[in-house]
């Protein structure tokens, strides 16, 4: 994460200058930072993930936007759902190893390293999570690199329900920019 402050914007500032500050400024947005989980035709993944958000009360609505390169992108357009895993603040080291297909095993009870249950949707659910939604796919928007899927929440679970949840900001990550 850019550790240097923001702006001013110095008197006569080039394109290259703007930009760098541009995408400081969103690195900085506050966020939280998830597992997202998806499956399809015999294969699933987790993936480290920060552009979520609810975006209908009723009903309720979960936008994620997923780029189209990933995996991830794939399973949740084939398999019409997707899970989003809050994680406790203490397992901060875990999203690292979520940033490239997880590998399977061993046994189905494992992914990519971490204990995995699987949800009423199909899609994988890290057993380390304080809580965690499950939705159904609604609607697709193309939007530049990424793909936004509204998914509406059907399942949801919360074995550790008052864990501080883990933000961007508590990890040295950032994404987007
Ligand atoms: C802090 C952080 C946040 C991320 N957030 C997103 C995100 O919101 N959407 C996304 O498509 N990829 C995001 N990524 C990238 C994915 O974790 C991953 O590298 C890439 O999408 C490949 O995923 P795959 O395993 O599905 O192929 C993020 C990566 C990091 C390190």
């Amino acid at each position: 994460m850019a550790s240097s402050p923001v702006g001013p914007v110095p008197p006569g500032a080039g394109p290259a200058e703007l930009d760098r500050m541009r995408r400081r400024i969103l690195w900085r947005m506050p966020s939280g930072l998830y597992l997202l989980g998806s499956a399809a035709g015999g294969r699933r993944n987790l993936m480290t993930h920060t552009w979520a958000m609810q975006v209908s009360q009723e009903p309720k609505l979960l936008a994620v936007s997923i780029r189209h390169d990933a995996l991830t992108c794939e399973l949740v357009r084939q398999g019409g759902a997707f899970s989003l895993c809050f994680l406790k603040r203490e397992d901060r080291a875990i999203v690292r190893a979520f940033t490239k297909p997880a590998e399977e095993g061993p046994g189905p009870a494992m992914l990519g390293g971490v204990a995995v249950r699987t949800g009423s949707t199909g899609t994988p659910i890290f057993s380390g999570a304080a809580s965690w939604l499950e939705c159904e796919v609604r609607q697709e928007l193309e939007l530049g690199d990424h793909a936004l899927f509204v998914g509406e929440v059907v399942d949801c679970g919360a074995p550790d329900e008052d864990a501080p949840l883990l933000r961007t900001e508590d990890t040295r990550l950032n994404y987007g920019g």
